[in-house]
């Protein structure tokens, strides 16, 4: 996620690149970046660290002149968030500048084979990478430039969308898409507008084309689009009309970003799986990781910690862990861990997570850990945060910047990396069968679109939500690995909508309670399919015998939980320790649907804060 901008006209570049990132820059921060060609066919590159505002700022006395340019908003996947890993990057003859939005999954091997050919490299993203390899075949081929990187992208694996501008042709800007989104604007006086979504583009032209995947478009001033595929060939563009309003895009179109986070999982699942999960292959890859296989293998104990949501993402982890590999977890508050004088022995490991890697609680835990010897893996969602930083190794979520402060994609995205982690440390230390193994990678890889599916039963979502909107309580209960996702429901509700909610396992019920049970509690049930699923009804029996009204979550197909309850919301069947990450969907919906309805402030929830970097 981050945000690319690109112009190429007859009006100067830079106040329209600029103004293009300040609208973007809700895709992700870490740093700032613009390249322009001057009248004068000068290349000017300017880009560093932190915001667009820093940017301006630090350039009002350079030449910042030009009628072509392009400009990036990083956030980063591969490389701290500095000044050289910042965007632009430039080929080694420093002719040629990309700016790139994704994941080059295959870098490492691109990179190799670019530095055997010669090639030197400044900084460590994988975006470099590809302005090289553009650059290797551009100059040993002799081909124009948007052929040049229609040939370079046969060879990437990942997700890009891609401005490339060259120092010898200001005329012309190519841009190209797979995965990540792009929008070119067709100016009314022969300029081009390209940009991560429209709001850049809106206010200067409402004829838009929404170029495809493996699409590559030549953008030349005064000429007409022409957009080719990677097979090269030619594809009629097809220009729409933008409708919606600046406001509205800069969300996506949704009303909340809190909603187009929720709608965003199947992508940010899918980017956290991205070149680690190679199902045909029953190969699990996690690089981040790779120099820790030893001590996983011989750790007699994992401790997970992490505050609210990234705590109940932990709790998961130990279903996981203990299920899959086999090693003994526990799970801590950080906030608690980090004041008790814990008992730490130096064959530990400590997985701290962490969507800001900022949380003040969870990054004193991890230095009292390292001080009693313990090793520490990070799973954050922000590269170069200060837990990355100061874990021994880690495991980034991709999930893109989480603006909406309750947290939704970064759980899924969590829970992810975690059942990754717990896969491929059980293949290591052969504490799962081959069997389990590769049906639990197959099955992974069907995930994002069983989200997709479960985003489908919004509209039903909506009427129960109707129906329970002015409730004072609520009891959110689960069991085995469905224990942590009702916690996590129960949180997503008190602190968007202000109900309180108690999340509970389901079978502790009748000690205590049960008392509250009658009917104006609504009990949120997660009754998928699983080795307690019987157990659960007996549960969801109990509650109905005491009048309490039931809204379960059943595994598709469920009749028998569906006689009983008083709402049923339905999610596709999947491994009982993957269900996780469907059942939590229906629950995020809930909690912000009722929110909505009770005129809540759903991004900025009162008394809340993104990131906790206070005690
Ligand atoms: C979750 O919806 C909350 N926003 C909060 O509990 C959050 O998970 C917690 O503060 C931890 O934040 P972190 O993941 O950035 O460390
Ligand atoms: N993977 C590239 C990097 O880490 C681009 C990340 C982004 O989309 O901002 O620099």
């Amino acid at each position: 996620m981050c945000g690319i901008v690109g112009y190429i006209g007859d009006r100067e570049a830079f106040p329209i690149l600029i103004k293009g990132l300040q609208r973007l820059e809700y895709r992700g921060y870490d740093s700032a970046g613009v390249a322009l060609i001057s009248d004068a066919s000068e290349l000017q590159i300017y880009k560093k660290k932190g915001k667009v505002s820093e940017l301006m700022a630090a350039t009002t006395s350079q030449n910042r002149s030009g009628r072509i340019g392009i400009g990036h908003t990083r956030w980063a996947t591969h490389g701290e968030p500095n000044d050289i890993n910042s965007h632009p990057h430039s080929s080694q003859n420093k002719n040629l500048v990309i700016i790139h939005n994704g994941i080059i999954e295959n870098y490492a091997a691109l990179k190799s084979g670019l530095s055997k050919r010669g090639h030197t490299f400044i900084s460590d993203t994988d975006t470099e990478v590809l302005i090289h390899l553009i650059e290797d075949i551009k100059e040993h081929e002799g081909l124009k430039l948007g052929h040049a990187v229609q040939a370079a992208l046969r060879q990437v694996v990942g997700a890009y969308a891609i401005v490339v501008m060259d120092k010898e042709d200001p005329e012309t800007l190519v841009a190209a898409k797979k995965g990540s989104p792009m929008v070119i604007g067709i100016g009314s006086t022969g300029d081009f507008f390209i940009a991560s979504d429209a709001s850049p583009i809106v206010e200067y032209t409402k004829n838009v084309v929404y170029l495809e995947d493996e699409q590559v478009a030549v953008l030349r001033k005064g000429k007409a689009l022409k957009i080719r595929n990677l097979k090269d060939k030619e594809i009629t563009p097809y220009v729409q009309k933008l409708t919606i309003e600046l406001e509205a895009i800069e969300k996506g179109g949704y009303d909340h970003f809190m909603l187009k986070e929720i709608y965003e999982q199947p992508r940010s699942i899918k980017d956290s799986m991205r070149g680690r999960l190679i199902a045909d292959e029953a190969k699990v890859q996690l690089g981040g990781i790779v120099d820790y296989e030893a001590h996983f293998k011989q750790a007699k104990r994992i401790i997970i910690i992490g505050c609210g949501t990234s705590w109940h993402a932990g709790l998961v982890g130990e279903y996981l862990f203990e299920e899959l590999a086999r090693i003994p977890v526990e799970v801590e508050y950080a906030s608690e861990f980090r004041y008790r004088n814990p008992i730490l022995f130096s064959d530990d490991i400590v997985i701290a997570v962490s969507q800001s890697g900022e949380t003040a609680d969870t990054l004193a835990a991890i230095e009292l850990a390292k001080q009693k010897g313990a090793k520490i893996i990070g799973i954050c969602n922000v590269v170069g945060s200060s837990i990355a930083r100061a874990s021994h190794a880690g495991s980034y979520t991709h999930a893109g910047p989480e603006i909406g402060v309750a947290s939704t994609k970064a759980f899924t995205a969590q829970v992810t990396v975690l059942t990754l982690m717990a896969l491929h440390i059980a293949r290591l230390k052969a504490g799962i069968s081959d069997s389990r193994y590769r049906q639990m990678l197959y099955e992974m890889e069907t995930i994002p679109a069983k989200v997709e599916a479960v985003l489908k039963t919004s509209p039903s979502i909506k009427d129960i939500a109707s129906t329970y909107k002015d409730v004072k309580n609520a009891l959110y209960l689960g069991r085995g690995i469905t224990f942590p996702v009702a916690l996590e429901g129960a949180l997503k509700l008190k602190e968007i909508s202000y109900i309180h909610a108690e999340g509970y396992p389901a079978a502790e019920m009748k000690h205590g309670p049960i008392a509250l049970i009658d009917e104006d509690m609504p009990v949120v049930v997660i009754a998928t399919k699983g080795a307690n699923y019987e157990k659960v009804l007996s549960n969801i029996q109990e509650v109905k015998a005491r009048k309490g009204k039931i809204i379960a979550v059943v595994t598709e197909g469920d009749t028998e939980v569906k006689s009983m309850a008083d709402h049923c919301i339905e999610i596709p069947e999947t491994d009982e320790y993957l269900s996780p990450l469907l059942s939590v969907i229906p629950l995020q919906l809930l909690s912000y649907e009722i929110a909505v309805m009770r005129g809540c402030n759903v991004d900025q929830p009162r008394n809340l804060a993104k990131s906790v970097t206070v005690e």
